[in-house]
């Protein structure tokens, strides 16, 4: 019994802890209130503010503490109504945001205090990463795996070296008898632990540090689609309003590089499209937080900011391509190199961009001679072909293997 006394005892002590940590964890209606709050600011405040970071209005960090609470209610309810009456402090916030003007809400104070409940707990949470690392988090979160997968081989091969090891010794043992010395290489004290762990602390500097080199290229390679600053959406452009490639990716028929339109292409558009169906006014607002628009008007003097969209087709520097080559000389569709990019709600790269996959298809691509200026040069051929002495010529015959033409 008295075993069971001291179970018993136990047993009511976890009940305390646990109905004392229940009590602690009450302050929920808290909780329910920066909910509500967080819920009321996505849908209403989302579109003009950030929490850290200045978008159409100001970042709202501390704002909470920043103004008084009477103030603040009269400012959500009708900012307007505020800067009309000459409301000093309101007047000012006005000027400083060149004049655009902040929407009234027909909120209570009570969700006021609810809203400026959840800008408090998100202030005090700080910034988040900033939206442009998304593509290094992916790596650097591909690469502990990596590095886990190799520690892990690590352990298994020590293992089975060790075994090896003293089976092979053990063998020698029994083919020379007891009599003969122990060859050297076996003696234990050779492969004693000190050395041993010098030894395979050196491997596993040499495995990380290629591990670390390889991993940086994995963000590189097919597949890779990272987060990008705006939800744009090819599927909706390029797919649903069929929008030319080239009408954004301008470059493309002209130049080496295809280009990554500026948001002032963007704005060709979204100065009438406010709306999106899917985001509603959250991701197109950004685009007027990168060139000043407040909705009517480009703001004087704002400084416009480029949006940072991530990189995702990156060849190194060694290597020379060119997409007008591709696009107008050789006639090739963005599609075969990129894929069903019209159906990508987020772009991803569809080839390997190794340099056997160039070769390959320069190894089988005809080159199309008809109706083709740029290939004048290739008169002979041209004959050739029309006599019927050569049936096809491929890229690879006008000199799309030699080195120097993809290599700088
Ligand atoms: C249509 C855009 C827009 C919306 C929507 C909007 N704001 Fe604003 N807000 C502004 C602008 C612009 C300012 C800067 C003052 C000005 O120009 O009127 C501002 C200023 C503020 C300020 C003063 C901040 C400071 O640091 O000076 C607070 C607080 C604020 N807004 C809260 C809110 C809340 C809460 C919501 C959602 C319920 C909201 N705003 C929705 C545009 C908006
Ligand atoms: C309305 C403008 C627009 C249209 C139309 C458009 N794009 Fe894009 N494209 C962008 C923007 C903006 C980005 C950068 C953001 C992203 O990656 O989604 C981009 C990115 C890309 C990328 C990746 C670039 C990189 O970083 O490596 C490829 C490839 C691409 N587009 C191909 C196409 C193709 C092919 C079409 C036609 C089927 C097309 N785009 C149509 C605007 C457009
Ligand atoms: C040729 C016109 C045109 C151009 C150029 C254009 N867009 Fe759009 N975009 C639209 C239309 C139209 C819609 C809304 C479609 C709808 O409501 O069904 C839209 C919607 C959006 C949406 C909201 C998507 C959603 O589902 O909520 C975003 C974000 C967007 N565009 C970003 C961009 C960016 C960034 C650029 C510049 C790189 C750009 N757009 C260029 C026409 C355009
Ligand atoms: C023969 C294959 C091929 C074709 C065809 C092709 N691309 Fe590309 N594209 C590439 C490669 C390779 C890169 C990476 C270039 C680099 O890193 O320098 C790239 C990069 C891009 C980029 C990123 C920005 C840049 O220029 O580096 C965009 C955008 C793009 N392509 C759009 C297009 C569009 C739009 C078309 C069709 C009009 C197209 N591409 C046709 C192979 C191709
Ligand atoms: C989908 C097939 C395809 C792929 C993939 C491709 N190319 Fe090409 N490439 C062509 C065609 C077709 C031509 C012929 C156009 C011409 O003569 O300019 C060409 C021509 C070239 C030329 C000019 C050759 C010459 O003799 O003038 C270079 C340089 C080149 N490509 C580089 C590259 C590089 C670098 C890559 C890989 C990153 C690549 N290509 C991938 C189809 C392709
Ligand atoms: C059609 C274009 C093309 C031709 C022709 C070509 N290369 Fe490359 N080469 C590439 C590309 C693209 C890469 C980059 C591969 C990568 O990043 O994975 C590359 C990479 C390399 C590298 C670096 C190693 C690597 O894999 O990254 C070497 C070395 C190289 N090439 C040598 C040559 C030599 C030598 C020739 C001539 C026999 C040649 N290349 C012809 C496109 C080409």
């Amino acid at each position: 019994m008295g075993k069971f006394n001291s179970i018993g005892k136990c047993l009511s002590i976890l009940f305390l802890i646990c109905s004392l940590m229940c009590w602690m964890g009450a302050p929920q209606v808290a909780a329910q209130d920066v909910a509500a709050g967080e819920t009321i600011f996505k849908a209403q405040c989302t579109s003009c503010h950030k929490i850290h970071e200045q978008l159409v209005g100001p970042a709202l960090a501390g704002s909470h503490t920043k103004y008084e609470r009477e103030w603040l209610y009269k400012w959500i309810k009708n900012s307007q109504a505020l800067v009309k009456a000459g409301d000093p402090q309101a007047v000012a916030i006005f000027e400083e945001y060149n004049k655009s003007v902040m929407t009234a809400f027909a909120l209570s104070n009570e969700e006021i205090d609810n809203v400026l409940e959840y800008i408090k707990v998100e202030t005090e949470k700080g910034p988040e990463v900033a939206v442009a690392a998304g593509g290094e988090a992916k790596q650097s979160n591909s690469m502990t795996i990596f590095l886990g997968i190799i520690m892990a081989l690590l352990l298994l091969i020590m293992l089975i070296l060790s075994r090896i090891t003293g089976t092979l010794g053990e063998m020698v043992r029994e083919k020379l008898g007891e009599w003969v010395p122990v060859a050297p290489s076996f003696d234990k004290k050779y492969f004693n632990k000190k050395i041993m762990a010098a030894a395979s602390l050196l491997l596993v500097v040499f495995l990380g540090y290629s591990a670390v080199d390889g991993a940086q290229t994995l963000g590189r390679q097919k597949g890779y689609a990272p987060t990008q600053p705006i939800k744009f959406s090819h599927e909706l452009h390029a797919g649903t309003l069929e929008i030319d490639c080239q009408y954004c990716h301008s470059g493309a028929a002209k130049g080496k590089s295809a280009v990554i339109p500026s948001a002032n292409v963007c704005m060709n558009c979204h100065k009438a499209v406010k709306k999106g169906p899917k985001y509603g006014e959250e991701e197109i607002a950004k685009i007027y937080a990168a060139v000043g628009w407040d909705g009517a008007k480009y703001i004087e003097g704002y400084k416009q900011r480029p949006i940072e969209w991530i990189r995702i087709h990156n060849l190194p520097d060694h290597v020379y391509f060119n997409h007008a080559q591709h696009v107008t000389a050789g006639g090739v569709e963005c599609q075969t190199c990129h894929g069903q990019i019209q159906e990508m709600e987020v772009v991803e790269q569809h080839s390997s961009l190794g340099m056997g996959w160039c070769i390959n298809c320069h190894r089988e691509t005809e080159v199309q001679f008809e109706g083709n200026d740029y290939y004048k040069v290739y008169e002979k051929y041209h004959d050739d072909l029309k006599s019927g002495k050569i049936k096809k010529i491929t890229v690879e015959d006008i000199g799309g293997l030699e080195c120097q033409k993809c290599h700088y």
